[in-house]
């Protein structure tokens, strides 16, 4: 999504560890990005080839969570037509705005995928979602391996296309941690990140600058696996956007199963 071939910023840029959690920056641009990302990023096939995988493998009605769902496109449009209650999670109001339109038929909240242990609007959802009278099939959606009920506040499956670079190094353990958390066990995380040894390095992006972190593939995968997380499976693509304004990125994606405890904690 942008962050290949970046040299180190140069010197008289801000130091991004006195913004500290200050995400103001990255919610306005990607306000004003808009649908230019979608236009930027046209063919995500392994996007869309991780997301089917997720919607093979769980049962109609599992609750899934888009993390950083941006336009809701492709990814909580393919899930939700798929049959899977969605939930999708972005920082920005103007990505949100255009997901509410996108897929009327998913459910979107505000927040920072960081603070996602505390983020009470998922329980209160999720609980809703499950209140006896729901007709969308509240008590059908289940754990991966087995379509049983899953347990308030968990989800089925997890989505973060691109999301988790958003954040600074520091902070992407924990949470993966509480994607873990959030998950019942068994529970499906498809993840996508650019390849790039990079830690919360601002970039410009499509007019904007945002600042992104990623990994070396090997590491990405000891993360992710220090997380409580078995990877099953990966796949990467080499990525050219169709805009000059973003250089071509190798994109990894990984798709993985919670398994317990998380090495973590
Ligand atoms: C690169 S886009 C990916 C969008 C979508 N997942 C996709 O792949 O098409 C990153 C998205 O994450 C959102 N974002 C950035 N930082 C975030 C944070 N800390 N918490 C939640 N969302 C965030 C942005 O607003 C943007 O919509």
């Amino acid at each position: 999504m942008g962050t290949g071939n970046y040299e180190p910023p140069p010197v008289g840029m801000p130091d991004v560890e006195i913004l500290g959690r200050d995400r103001s920056g990255q919610a306005e641009a990607f306000d004003a990005i808009g649908d230019r990302y979608d236009e930027a990023f046209p063919h995500k096939e392994g996007q869309l080839a991780a997301g089917g995988w997720l919607a093979a493998s769980l049962p109609a009605g599992a609750r899934v969570l888009d993390l950083g769902c941006g336009t809701g496109l492709p990814t909580a449009r393919q899930l939700t037509a798929s049959g899977l209650r969605v939930t999708g999670v972005d920082l920005s109001p103007g990505m949100l705005a255009r997901a509410r339109t996108n897929v009327p038929q998913a459910r979107f909240v505000q927040g920072d995928i960081a603070d996602l242990a505390d983020l009470a609007d998922l329980a209160d959802l999720v609980d809703v979602l499950d209140t006896p009278g729901d007709t969308t099939g509240a008590t059908t959606g289940g754990a991966a391996d087995g379509g049983a009920p899953s347990a308030p506040g968990l989800f089925s499956g997890a989505t973060a296309f691109f999301a988790l670079l958003m954040l600074p190094r520091s902070e992407i353990p924990a949470t993966l941690a509480a994607i873990h958390d959030r998950l019942e066990p068994g529970g499906l995380l498809a993840l996508s990140m650019v390849e790039a040894d990079l830690d919360d390095v601002p970039i410009p992006f499509l007019g904007n600058t945002i600042r992104v972190s990623g990994y070396l593939r090997d590491e990405l995968r000891q993360i992710v696996t220090d997380a409580g997380f078995e990877v099953i499976k990966e796949e990467s693509y080499a990525y050219a956007p169709a805009s000059v304004e973003v250089p071509p990125e190798e994109q990894i994606f990984l798709h993985c199963r919670r398994v317990l405890p998380t090495r973590l904690t």
